[in-house]
């Protein structure tokens, strides 16, 4: 044994050590002894505690749907810390000594704390599966902070993703809580309660025209007090805002025999509740929280008593007594001696510290760790210390810590000394979420060694070095310039910790930046980032440069040659714009990457190393004229509007709509009926079902191949694993193996696999972690098959599904040849990742009798699952009933993929006669559930001088993947939505689908006929560009009018989009923002803002017409309560709420009387998918047609007892024998298309809208921000307004993200590449519009439709206004190639990622990133768009 060895053998010797951990939780002190050393705190909260208000969205840090606060005293700040941790994350072995607090441990639905109140009221809660995570941002902030700033609040939850709300009003709830007064509207009251007079809060609406910016709701347009209309003052004369439309007085009210303008006074009509909305909060108490158990400061502080009467903290040391276990020896030293001596007696231990990087190691790469050691509780790694020219950051001090630590000595010593203190901070304002950085260390960034590490660069450029220990007292320091050896490895020596990182201060004349772009701004992970220093002296010339760059290289590199450059011929001015010219030539040449580099993009990041070269070069002029002298605004340059992160402009929304006079439940916007059950965490989704006994779970086998024929599966030692019990192959589908409705796809594949990832065998095993484990096990051989991903491959290949579905109206060639112009070209637009937040799962239970099986299923289409369970079983479909309770979102997703797990999970139970759970991981679930149709369109078009279409010519493809799934019923509605509001002239629009090898692509809200408008807007800009107009020009030019009839014959009779146009482009002030987008343009040279108009229709019905069906069934008991079941299921859009108004409003009973529980096949039966925006209208029909005859029943009753409540009525029709239960059925009438005569109508009617967006983007970046964005929204006479507006708003988000951020990517050979929220960008609370201004359009008379209380669907049709963003976007890319002389037409395709709007705004330094052709041919690129 050498000297050493034996040193810190004696040293271990000496620690006593415990292998128990204890902690806190909700209060309550846990001991564990000897914990399961591979869980997860959050697997320990949902299994074993039984706590699963706290959620699994992602299990890598991505989501935040897993959060938690954990406080802990920190003995070197000495005091307690309260922050917010995503469990999914925190090995449950780091909670010793903490107290761990989770949704539950703050109030119940009964009793909810002021933060769930809040939220749940003010409708930010949807699916409510994000929501127990956004509750415990901000209640961590609260601890923290009770008196935040609007700011604060906001930037909480740069964690925290939502899918279905668009987050405006989960940011309004939250916003409650800030200093500031929420809105004009907000009073906080002396005793801590708010009162909210504001549109959109529970309760009501406000009273307003439906204009944006009516005076009513707080807006600028204002009237002469009590005069009446809004617009008064604006419109002369009555005022009325329809006065030019329907002539005479113009009151749209005028013809109900009503006097005049219905706005005309508050008197007039209105009743109390809709002159104002109030809402009592509960006040926030911040002395009234759970208290930090005094007994773990004593803990944390060693100071317990020493007589045993209380544990004492000691370095922990477990074994595992499992032999399967990832993690068999674990060790949490407390001291640096400690943790020096474990590491030399432990070469090759891995050290774990935020475990934010292990962790997602062990989770996505399946790394296994078998001797770990926790640093993060040693306290001689979390001292910072400052020296004359350094300060020297404890290791693993976490990065939150970090940058207040930076912060204070920026406050302490200027900015002239600390340049790269400041540089490092604002690196760290876009480093991943806070749960992150509240764990995360600098020394686990710097050992991960990662190539896109946003810290690296900074230090290596400030001169840092990393100081390094091993045992023995053995030091030594690496300048970061040299510790980074290769990709992924450091020259730290395997028996080396890093102990600290010295940062110097910065010397007289240093001046340094950091920039860093992502694909999203908040939460992401560099694509490029770096640090650049330059050093002047006192003539102003170069003495020193450093740049070093992430994302360029295998490691953060040093960009040498530019820092020659820099300073050449001994240094020259750096304000000399020859220096710049130096600059870009050498950076762009040093760092250019090969056409296929890992990552992608490479010509993006060679564009991106100059641009933040230029940026830097203008920033740190210390002479202002440089910059200028070089055509540049230094204002202009800051990184990516980030500019200050704490300048951020806070997000306002207004929502506009009118009071409900003439009904009492239906129409009112209460909250969501489980709002106050999903704040709190009660609510309940598939996987929080307890377990029932000897329950088992399933994972899957995914197929290595995108095509391939299967030659065998070897399940052998799979089944060898500990708590292995079954491995499924296509061999134990005892019923039909085939299903979908074209009959074109195995349950589980016999010979041939379509799609890498395609389930091919299922692990039923004891445990999730045994059955994933062994699902590794399970070998398959394959002969692989040549595979096509893309649509354009496919196309070109004739790899096309049979089925055609087109539209002809016309002599198109004819009229082509007529045309005056004539313009071909493409349109394309990407796959799009449903990504609600909670993943699929099913879980069956046999009965035990008879085949029976339940089978509870997070999906929107229960009679699908029953079938498809039943048919793969072989049993009668008698035998199965699928129930709902709620889903944690849908959008399409689950209409038919989810089908197909359920029978995974039925086909387990059925052949171990145990209830089995099917719940798939995120990836899992990315890889194997289909996604948007991605579409291509090829088009002819002609037009006038005017831009008025006069033909067109368009061969639409979607990509279907592998099977039918849904896609014709996708191309049908993407074919008839080609002309979205535009008379096209003579037409013909033909759609195909492509079959590739992906997964089957399927629903998704807007099913094909946003993709089908996106098409046609696509074109139409291109259109315009050709005719020197604005594409609102040729909109408005183009617009259909009043009973137009559309390419498939349907005349528009309810036609209300060229009155919402005009009506939000005068309240929206579209021309003077116009001319003020383009004075602003011609001033700045490096961000361009744009502004885009844009409409939509969209037809409600389902495609199919038998699907044109709902049901329900409702009990009246004898106390007076009303049960309803109904054939649509809730996924948060509110179903169940409106579906209990609808009912409430036909018996007249209270709202609160009526209880949807859940949606079961049982009750409802046959039941359509929950999809096409009409479930509110079949089933609201079919409740009000069963309530209907109850009333009817009851009626003799209530007339004779016309004062007695509902519970005697209802009890003295039972005592006479009258049955107090009805079945409810509703077919949508007239409809019925058929696509080969092309007769007959399409859709029952068309949702419409209208919106207006502005953007302001940074053209050396392709980073953008949407600055405000406008929504004017015709959905009839809706049935809850509030929920209405936050369809609007979510749905919104959604076609912003499927547009901008969200990127869909495979590898070439056939894999998904993005496969989590690590690579695929979901719009975060920072990218809704800064200023998000919603109005729903009120007092049409609708006397034509004919759906439930005049209601429209309003689930998917504003989808499509979220690409106002992306037209806006394009708007300010044409700005700035205008700028650069760019005459080419701009072909630009979706999503307009940040990659793609920097390569549009083509100048020098994209002409110089380009690849030639000539090099990239025959290489293959490291991601396709399919
Ligand atoms: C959702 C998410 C977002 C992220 N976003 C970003 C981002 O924006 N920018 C970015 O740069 N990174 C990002 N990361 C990566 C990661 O968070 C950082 O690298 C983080 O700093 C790692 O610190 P940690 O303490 O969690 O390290 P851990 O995961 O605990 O450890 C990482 C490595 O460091 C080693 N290590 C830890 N401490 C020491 C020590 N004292 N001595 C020697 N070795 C040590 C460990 O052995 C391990 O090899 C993100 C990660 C996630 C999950
Ligand atoms: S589940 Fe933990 S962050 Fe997503
Ligand atoms: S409510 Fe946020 S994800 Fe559904």
């Amino acid at each position: 044994m050498s000297a050493t060895t034996a040193d810190t053998t004696n040293q271990m010797q000496q620690e006593e050590t415990s292998s128990q951990i204890l902690f806190y939780l909700n209060g309550s002190r846990v001991v564990i002894e000897e914990p399961d050393l591979d869980q997860t705190l959050l697997q320990y909260l949902r299994t074993t505690a039984g706590l699963t208000g706290t959620k699994l969205g992602c299990g890598e840090g991505g989501c935040g749907a897993c959060t938690v606060m954990i406080s802990r005293y920190d003995t070197v700040e000495q005091r307690i810390v309260h922050a917010s941790v995503n469990a999914c994350l925190c090995p449950l072995y780091t909670v010793d000594g903490k107290h761990v607090i989770t949704v539950e441990g703050l109030g119940t639905a009964k009793n909810p704390h002021a933060v769930q109140q809040r939220i749940a009221l003010l409708h930010g809660s949807q699916c409510g599966f994000c929501t127990p995570g956004f509750v415990m941002s901000l209640y961590t902030l609260l601890r923290n902070n009770p008196n935040p700033t609007e700011h604060e609040v906001e930037e909480c939850f740069d964690g925290n993703l939502c899918r279905c709300t668009g987050y405006r009003p989960i940011l309004d709830a939250a916003k409650t809580f800030a200093e500031q007064a929420w809105k004009a509207g907000t009073t906080v009251n002396a005793d801590g309660t708010a009162t909210v007079r504001a549109a959109g809060a529970a309760g009501s609406g406000a009273e307003g025209c439906g204009i944006e910016g009516c005076c009513r709701l707080g807006g600028d347009k204002k009237g002469e007090a009590n005069s009446g209309c809004c617009r008064e003052s604006e419109a002369g004369g009555s005022g009325c805002c329809r006065e030019s439309e329907a002539g005479g007085s113009g009151c749209c009210r005028e013809k109900n025999g009503e006097d005049g303008c219905c706005k005309k006074t508050p008197a007039n009509g209105a009743d109390a509740e809709t002159q104002s909305v109030i809402a009592q909060f509960k006040k926030y108490d911040a002395g009234s929280e759970l208290i930090f158990p005094p007994f773990l400061i004593r803990y944390a502080k060693g100071t317990t008593a020493l007589d045993g009467s209380e544990p004492q903290r000691r370095m922990l040391a477990i074994a595992s007594g499992s032999s399967e276990a990832w993690c068999r020896q674990f060790f949490r030293p407390l001291t640096l001696d400690a943790l020096l001596a474990l590491v030399a007696a432990h070469p090759g231990a891995k050290l774990v510290a935020g475990n934010s990087e292990v962790g997602v190691e062990m989770r996505l790469k399946r790394s296994r760790f078998p001797v770990q050691i926790f640093v993060n509780d040693v306290a001689e790694l979390q001292h910072v210390r400052e020296a004359a020219d350094e300060v020297v950051f404890g290791a693993n001090i976490t990065l939150e810590r970090f940058g207040r630590e930076l912060a204070a000595l920026e406050a302490a010593h200027g900015s002239e000394r600390t340049q790269a203190f400041a540089a490092l901070r604002d690196n760290l304002r876009f480093f991943a979420g806070r749960q992150i950085r509240n764990v995360a260390t600098l020394a686990g960034n710097i050992a991960t060694a990662s190539p896109i590490s946003d810290l690296s660069p900074v230090l290596m450029a400030a001169g840092a070095a990393v100081e390094l220990a091993a045992a023995g007292g053995r030091r030594r320091r690496v300048a970061m310039a040299d510790m980074f050896t290769g990709y992924r490895r450091t020259a730290l020596r395997a028996d080396e910790v890093i102990v600290g990182v010295a940062v110097p201060f910065s010397r007289p004349g240093e001046r340094m930046r950091a920039f860093k772009q992502a694909k999203r701004r908040d939460d992401d992970i560099a694509i490029v980032t770096c640090g650049l220093r330059v050093r002047v002296d006192a003539q102003g010339r170069v003495a020193d440069a450093a740049f070093a760059f992430g994302g360029m290289a295998p490691t953060t590199v040093l960009a040498r040659r530019a820092m020659a450059a820099a300073t050449a011929d001994g240094g020259a001015a750096w304000g000399d714009r020859a220096v710049l010219a130096r600059l870009l030539d050498a950076v762009q040449a040093e760092l250019r990457l090969d056409y296929g580099v890992p990552g992608g993009m490479a010509e993006y990041r060679a564009a991106l190393a100059g641009s933040f070269m230029l940026k830097f070069w203008a920033l740190t002029q210390a002479d202002a004229a440089a910059p200028a002298a070089a055509g540049l605004h230094a204002a202009e340059m800051d990184d990516g509007l980030g500019a200050a992160h704490e300048g951020r402009a806070v997000c306002r929304g207004r929502q506009a709509y009118a009071s409900v006079r003439e009904r009492a439940v239906v129409g009112r916007g209460v909250a969501h009926a489980s709002a106050l059950q999903q704040a709190t965490g009660e609510a309940r989704y598939v996987d929080d079902m307890p377990p029932t006994r000897g329950e088992l779970h399933m994972a899957l086998v995914p197929a290595a191949h995108a095509h391939a024929r299967i030659l065998g599966i070897d399940a052998s030692d799979a089944l060898a694993m500990p708590g292995v019990v079954r491995v499924l192959t296509a061999a134990d589908v005892p019923g039909e193996n085939v299903w979908n409705i074209f009959a074109d796809e195995e349950v589980l594949p016999t010979t041939h696999v379509h799609y890498a990832g395609q389930p091919v065998a299922l692990v039923v095993a004891a445990s999730r972690r045994a059955a994933q484990d062994a699902a590794q096990a399970v070998h398959v051989t394959y002969e692989a098959l040549p595979a096509v991903l893309t649509v354009r491959d496919a196309v070109a290949q004739g790899a096309l599904f049979g089925e055609e579905r087109a539209l002809r109206r016309g002599d198109v060639d004819a009229a082509l040849a007529a045309a005056p112009h004539v313009l071909a070209g493409e349109s394309y637009c990407g796959a799009q990742e449903h990504f609600y937040l909670e993943p699929m799962g099913a879980l069956a239970v046999p009965r035990g009798e008879a085949d029976e099986l339940d089978v509870y299923a997070s999906t929107q289409n229960p009679t699908e699952t029953q079938m498809v369970c039943a048919a793969a079983l072989g049993v009668a479909a008698s035998r199965v009933v699928c129930r709902v309770k709620r889903l944690g979102g849908g959008f399409g997703g689950k209409e038919s993929r989810s089908v197909l797990l359920a029978a995974f999970a039925a086909l387990g139970a059925h052949h171990t006669r145990a209830p089995v759970r099917a719940v798939l991981d995120r990836d899992d679930d990315m890889r194997t559930s289909g996604q948007r149709h991605p579409f291509l369109a090829r088009w002819t078009v002609g037009f006038d001088g005017a831009g008025r279409l006069l033909a067109l010519r368009m061969h639409v493809f979607s990509n279907g993947g592998f099977s039918h799934d849904l896609s014709v019923g996708v191309l049908e509605r993407a074919v008839s939505h080609v002309d979205n509001c535009y008379r096209l002239g003579a037409c013909e629009i033909v759609g195909r689908i492509a079959r590739t090898n992906t997964q089957s692509n399927t629903a998704f809200r807007g099913f094909g006929g946003c993709q089908g408008m996106f098409l046609l807007e696509s074109m139409l800009c291109e259109v315009a560009a050709a005719v020197g107009r604005t594409p609102e020009a040729l909109r408005r030019l183009n617009m259909y009018r009043a009973g137009d009839t559309t390419p498939f014959g349907q005349r528009l009779d309810d036609w209300n989009v060229p009155l919402m146009w005009d009506r939000l482009a005068a309240s929206a002030d579209f021309a003077p923002r116009r001319a003020a987008v383009d004075a602003y343009n011609a001033r700045s040279r490096h961000r361009k803002r744009g502004l885009a108009m844009l409409p939509t229709k969209f037809g409600i019905s389902f495609g199919v017409k038998f699907l044109n069906q709902g049901m329900a069934l409702v009990h009246v008991y004898t106390d007076g309560s009303v049960l309803v079941a109904h054939g649509g299921t809730e996924m948060g859009q509110g179903l169940h709420t409106k579906m209990a108004q609808v009912a409430a409003e036909t018996l007249r009973v209270p709202l609160a009387a009526v209880f949807v529980s859940e949606t079961a096949t049982n009750t409802a039966a046959n039941t359509s998918p929950t999809a096409a925006s009409a479930s509110s209208d079949l089933n609201g029909f079919a409740v009000h047609n069963a309530c209907a005859a109850l009333a009817e029943r009851l009626r003799p009753y209530r007339e004779r007892m016309p004062d007695a409540s509902f519970a005697r009525v209802a009890r003295a029709a039972y005592l006479d024998r009258v049955s107090l239960t009805a079945a409810g059925h509703y077919a949508t009438p007239d409809i019925g298309f058929d696509w080969q005569a092309g007769t007959g109508q399409l859709y029952f009617y068309f949702t419409q809208g209208v919106a207006v967006a502005e953007v302001e983007l940074d053209t050396l970046t392709g980073a953008h921000t949407t600055r405000r964005v406008d929504i004017l929204m015709d959905v009839g006479r809706s049935l809850n307004k509030a929920l209405d507006i936050g369809q609007i708003e979510g749905a919104f988000a959604q076609g912003q993200g499927w547009t901008t951020t969200e990127e869909f990517l495979y590898f070439p050979r056939g894999p998904l590449f993005t496969q989590g929220p690590g690579n695929y960008k979901i719009p975060s609370a920072m990218d809704i519009p800064r200023d998000f201004r919603v109005a729903l359009l009120e007092g049409l008379p609708y006397e034509g439709l004919k759906t439930i209380y005049s209601s429209k669907g309003v689930g998917e049709p504003p989808l499509f206004l979220g690409a106002s963003v992306f037209f806006a976007l394009r708007d300010a890319v044409v700005a700035a190639r205008k700028q650069e002389g760019v005459d080419a037409p701009l072909h630009m395709e979706s999503p307009a990622t940040p990659e793609i709007l920097r390569m549009a705004c083509v100048d020098q330094i994209v002409d110089r990133a380009t690849i030639p052709a000539a090099e990239k041919e025959g290489k293959v690129p490291f991601a396709v768009r399919i």
